[in-house]
């Protein structure tokens, strides 16, 4: 039957074995990087169906799906990879979790290492919008879902909250409760999803007019950087300091908690706190925390359903059509801003 390109078509173009070709697509860790350059480009020209490679080279092909998280040390991202456990269990498959720890280099090798593996597919809540690795997975026809990030990409589909209308939520909240001085504390700020949230706080801040919004960033988003801005807050004049704070996550609003008592001011009565993820220490905080849910197994499940919503379209020849799942997040009050 006439069109579609077999992997000896891509062969006899590329003036390579089968097993090149093969390895290009499983195992291109053993393939020199001109011929792997050489054989994708032919795959490309060709027009090589993804599908097609990958029911041909399917057989005993992994079970496992790959997963990077920002912060395994995170309760946010061990929810998440439990939700993403059970619907891939519930699928047959395993997961290999990686902790790309904020860095960059860490992010790559797991992606890198994901694809020497050729894992069915990879879930990623990645740190930046371009990193190369994902293209070298996509071209493989190894599909990726974004977790924890909204892109607007038609080669991904991505699973994440608002976080702009969580921070506006979280602001509003505390200029409800009377603060005109209102603090931002977290960082880094190239993360997405702290930008977003200070972003959301800034807009209704503004909107809303009345109050002040001080930015203090931090260097992670960890229960000692909370600690730290604490420090920082307490040097501050009572006149100037700001009675309230909307902490990036919950880690941060626990070290916020506890470097503010360890002071002798009391939350909420000098320093009101809002944290954001709402993770199940924000319930058991020392004063309970209130913070913006997001939620969090719904998120991993989702993403992963989504993944295998790909995978089963790729291994079926149908076309695949990328979804981006938005979900709103929930401000839950407790007694640190009540
Ligand atoms: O990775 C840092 C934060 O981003 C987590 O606490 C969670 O809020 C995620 O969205």
């Amino acid at each position: 039957m006439a069109g579609k390109t077999r992997i000896s078509d891509v062969a006899a173009a590329a003036h390579v074995s089968l097993g090149t070709v093969s390895n290009v697509l499983n195992r291109p860790d053993l393939v020199s990087v001109n011929t792997r350059e050489r054989v994708i480009a032919v795959i490309q020209e060709l027009g090589f169906v993804r599908n097609e490679s990958a029911r041909q080279l399917r057989a005993g092909s992994s079970r496992a799906i790959g997963l990077v998280v920002i912060d395994a040390g995170n309760p946010f991202f061990a929810d998440v990879a439990r939700g993403v456990e059970e619907a891939v269990e519930e699928a047959g498959g395993v997961v290999l979790l990686g902790n790309s720890a904020g860095k960059q280099v860490r992010e790559r090798r797991y992606l890198e290492l994901f694809e020497e593996q050729r894992v069915r597919g990879v879930l990623i809540a990645p740190l930046s919008d371009t990193e190369p690795s994902l293209g070298a997975l996509t071209r493989l026809g190894i599909p990726v879902v974004f977790l924890d990030r909204h892109v607007e990409d038609p080669e991904h589909s991505s699973v994440s909250v608002d976080d702009v209308t969580g921070g506006r939520i979280a602001a509003a909240h505390l200029m409800e409760r009377g603060h005109q001085r209102v603090a931002f504390v977290g960082g880094p700020s190239n993360l997405r999803q702290v930008s977003e949230r200070r972003q959301g706080a800034e807009a209704i801040v503004e909107e809303t007019g009345g109050a002040s919004l001080l930015a203090i960033s931090t260097r992670g988003l960890t229960v000692a950087a909370g600690r730290q801005a604490a420090e920082d807050l307490v040097m501050m004049a009572s006149g100037v300091r700001p009675t309230a704070v909307f902490a990036a996550n919950d880690l941060v609003a626990i070290g916020l908690l506890q470097g503010l008592s360890a002071h002798g001011l009391r939350v909420p009565g000098d320093v009101a706190i809002v944290g954001y993820d709402d993770i199940e220490f924000a319930a058991a905080a020392a004063v309970p925390l209130s913070s913006v849910r997001q939620p969090r197994d719904e998120l991993g499940r989702r993403g992963a359903e989504l993944l295998y919503e790909e995978l089963a379209a790729l291994e079926s020849g149908q076309p695949v059509e990328h979804q981006h799942i938005r979900f709103q997040p929930e401000l839950i009050v407790r007694l640190s801003s009540a």
